[in-house]
């Protein structure tokens, strides 16, 4: 599957490389989630593979419990590596938000994710992320969102590209994530992707995160 096949090779470059503030973004998140949840919530993550916002939540939570779902079983078996033995409050589901358990969850996270999807089905995800989420539980969606008119589109690309080889990333792949991420992801602009978040059910949508080519929202079930 593409967008699959387009995840991996860049999650094996590093994920901190290509988006700014990474480790920050995770803590931010847990700060965000424990506003509102008990501490011995019950967390979905979709789009888990790779299991670094796993780890992070888990470490910094450690009474959480967590469903991690994904589509691709080399990006879960990584997560299982990644995880040690935080994997222990981890289950580990292949598939899509209609293979995760129905809930109620106390919290749900789809960081670097939702962009793999076009908007009509960015929306049913969420609404169906909504749909397991127990009333008033949070919910943090972080992914690609920027300006998309032509006149800006190339500009922010290009300071996706130059903020990977600055950390350290191979040039020529970052600029092969640069066309990837211009070719194969469904990009809106942040202002459509807080209007999908609310038509998909969640309320009081707040952004909390905004770093070059990617934005994070706050909204609540
Ligand atoms: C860039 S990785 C991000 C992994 C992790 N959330 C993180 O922040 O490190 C994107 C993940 O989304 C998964 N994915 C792609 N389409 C998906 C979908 N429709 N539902 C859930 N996960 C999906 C991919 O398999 C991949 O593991």
């Amino acid at each position: 599957m593409l967008r699959d096949a387009a995840a991996r090779p860049w999650y094996a470059e590093g994920p901190p490389r290509f988006v700014p503030g990474y480790a920050d973004l995770h803590r931010m998140t847990r700060i965000l989630l424990a506003e509102w949840t008990a501490p011995d919530a019950q967390v979905l993550v979709l789009g888990a593979g790779g299991g670094l916002e796993l780890k992070a939540l888990a470490e910094a939570e450690p009474h959480w419990r967590f469903v991690g779902v994904d589509p691709a079983a080399a990006m879960l078996e990584l997560a299982e590596r990644t995880l040690g033995p935080s994997s222990a409050r981890v289950q580990l589901q292949q598939g899509y938000i209609d293979d995760a358990p129905d809930g109620p969850f106390d919290a749900a996270t789809c960081l670097l994710t939702l962009h793999f999807l076009d908007a009509d089905e960015r929306r049913r995800t969420a609404r169906e992320i909504h749909r397991r989420l127990k009333p008033g539980a949070p919910f943090v969606a972080a992914h690609s969102s920027f300006p998309q008119a032509d006149s800006d589109r190339g500009r922010w690309l290009s300071r996706y590209a130059a903020y990977a080889i600055a950390s350290g990333a191979d040039p020529e792949k970052a600029n092969t994530a640069r066309a990837a991420v211009d070719a194969n992801l469904s990009l809106l602009t942040p202002e459509q992707d807080a209007r999908i978040l609310s038509e998909a059910g969640f309320r009081d949508v707040e952004m909390f995160y905004a770093a070059f080519t990617w934005r994070g929202w706050i909204g609540y079930a």
